[in-house]
């Protein structure tokens, strides 16, 4: 997996999705349900949700799921993933920074793993789906890097949990509730060859 940090664009995604069958494991991220299960379930936007596991978990919780990814091969795993669960979520197909997502709206936004161009301002992106009250969610591996090449060699940098919490901490409508490296449960499974987690989570003043 040397070339795990070199998937920047859409259709670098799809081909690696295309690689294979199934490249995550199908089970939800354990930060994820470490984090959200003692939450009311409302609206909930997953960004970079490939295969679809933490949408199809957060519909079976109750929550109102839409779902982001920027590769079609994974969504249409998630579609099937969704449909074999039998519910029903939204699905958006492109990157964080250019879809249509109504501002303000979402209880819970959760991002996991998704690498996400700081040049694209993503924490302010994140932070504008928010709903007034909502929590926002995002974790990366602490072995994540930060910066990422594009086929062309481009390099981009990428929003890290802890930059996110710098942001969050300094922003009065924001209270930073977890700012954590954790270990990450189910290692050794398909997609878990990285590290521990490293978990911000923040909530929205209502
Ligand atoms: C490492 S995978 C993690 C997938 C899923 N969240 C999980 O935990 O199994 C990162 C995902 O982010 C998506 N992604 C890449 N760039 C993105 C962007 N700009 N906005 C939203 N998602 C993006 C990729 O297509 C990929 O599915």
């Amino acid at each position: 997996m040397s070339e795990q940090h070199h998937h920047h664009t859409p259709a670098d995604w799809d081909a690696r999705y295309s690689s294979s069958d199934r490249i995550w494991s199908g089970r939800p991220n354990s930060s994820l349900v470490d984090e959200v299960s003692d939450l009311a379930p409302g609206r909930a936007l997953d960004v970079g949700c490939g295969e679809g596991a933490d949408a199809v978990w957060l519909a079976r919780q109750g929550w109102q799921v839409s779902a982001l990814d920027p590769s079609s091969v994974a969504l249409e795993r998630a579609r099937q993933a969704a449909a074999e669960a039998g519910v029903d979520i939204s699905w958006w197909l492109g990157q964080l920074r250019d879809t249509d997502l109504p501002l303000e709206s979402f209880d819970l936004v959760s991002s996991f793993y998704a690498p996400l161009p700081i040049e694209h301002e993503p924490i302010e992106r994140l932070k504008s789906l928010v709903a007034p009250g909502g929590t926002l969610l995002i974790v990366h591996h602490v072995d994540f890097p930060g910066t990422h090449a594009d086929r062309t060699g481009n390099p981009a940098v990428m929003l890290s949990p802890a930059l996110a919490a710098e942001i969050l901490s300094g922003d009065n409508a924001w209270t930073l509730r977890v700012n954590e490296t954790r270990e990450r449960a189910g290692k050794g499974g398909p997609g878990t060859f990285h590290g521990d987690d490293y978990v911000v989570k923040a909530v929205r003043s209502a």
